[in-house]
């Protein structure tokens, strides 16, 4: 299936994943480097987990959970495969949050340091439980076969919201907790000097921000979506929401493309985006 600014659209996926990937590097140059280094004993080692895993967890793999649908070679996968791999992802991205709190708690209850005291980890933790639950609310409704498709279709515009405001406010819990720990651990000569590892780490919290950035504009880009399946009745002109979708077929199954390739089918794909719907199936 051909995609719409296809060139502009690789340039963009091509720039996020260098500023994924450089983030990820520079968190764990930061904390091998610069900082204790990786251990589980209790001490700063261990707190060093928390923002690796939620570095690579929440803002790295987590981005990539948010935009695999965009990726036009994933198009001839059936839609259900690509819902188990974006519910995978989030799954993955979860777990290693929980375990970077878990470290952090650990670390603090072992030197006595109160627990939940700083806006970041307010913010922090309602991110990571409203994150929960609209992963298990998105399993019920999306994944299993139990919802019905006007459930879904009324679902679908909260979900994309959600996800995207949280994923803002996984960017904006990073850096305040990035400034946090440089106010704290950055003595001799203290942040406010502007040592080499303040430089480091405040070009880590840019490397975030510009990297949601480019995944949040990836995944609002209507014309960037996933075709729907074939099978998909699309709405009628004058409105409505699509009814009957086909779940498992892939659209080489059939012979589609002509449909899906046609301006018109392109066009009332676009519609459907205006009126803030996606295919839920
Ligand atoms: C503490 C969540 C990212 C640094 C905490 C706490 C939570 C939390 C819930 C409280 C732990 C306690 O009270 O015992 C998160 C979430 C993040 C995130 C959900 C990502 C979305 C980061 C990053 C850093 C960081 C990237 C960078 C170093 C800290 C520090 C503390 C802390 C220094 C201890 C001080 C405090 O409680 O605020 N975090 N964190 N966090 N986090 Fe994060």
């Amino acid at each position: 299936l051909k995609m719409e600014g296809y060139r502009s659209f690789l340039f963009f996926l091509v720039s996020s994943l260098l500023f994924g990937f450089l983030g990820v590097i520079f968190v764990l140059v930061w904390v091998l480097h610069w900082r204790e280094g990786l251990a589980w004993n209790g001490g700063a080692a261990e707190f060093n987990w928390h923002p690796v895993l939620v570095i690579t967890g929440f803002v790295f793999i987590e981005g990539i959970a948010i935009i695999v649908y965009r990726l036009p070679w994933t198009w001839k996968c059936s839609k259900l495969l690509m819902k188990y791999i974006h519910a995978g992802l989030h799954l993955v991205a979860i777990v290693l949050v929980i375990v970077a709190l878990v470290a952090v708690f650990d670390f603090h209850n072992s030197f006595k340091i109160p627990n939940m005291y700083s806006l970041h980890s307010w913010v922090g933790l309602t991110v990571v439980i409203l994150f929960s639950l609209q992963l298990v609310i998105s399993v019920f409704v999306f994944l299993l076969p139990i919802a019905s498709d006007s459930l879904r279709a009324a679902l679908m515009p909260i979900h994309v919201y959600m996800g995207l405001l949280l994923y803002g406010s996984i960017i904006a819990t990073c850096l305040m907790g990035i400034t946090e720990k440089l106010i704290f651990a950055v003595k001799e000569p203290p942040y406010s000097k502007l040592p080499p590892e303040a430089i480091f780490v405040n070009t880590l919290g840019l490397l975030i921000v510009v990297f949601g950035g480019l995944v949040i504009w990836i995944a609002t880009r209507p014309a960037w979506k996933r075709p729907p399946s074939y099978g998909v009745k699309l709405p009628h002109p004058n409105g409505g929401n699509p009814t009957d979708t086909e779940d498992n077929t892939t659209v080489t199954d059939h012979k589609p493309d002509l449909e899906l390739n046609s301006d018109a089918a392109r066009k009332r794909n676009l519609k459907l985006d205006e009126a803030g719907q996606r295919s839920t199936m």
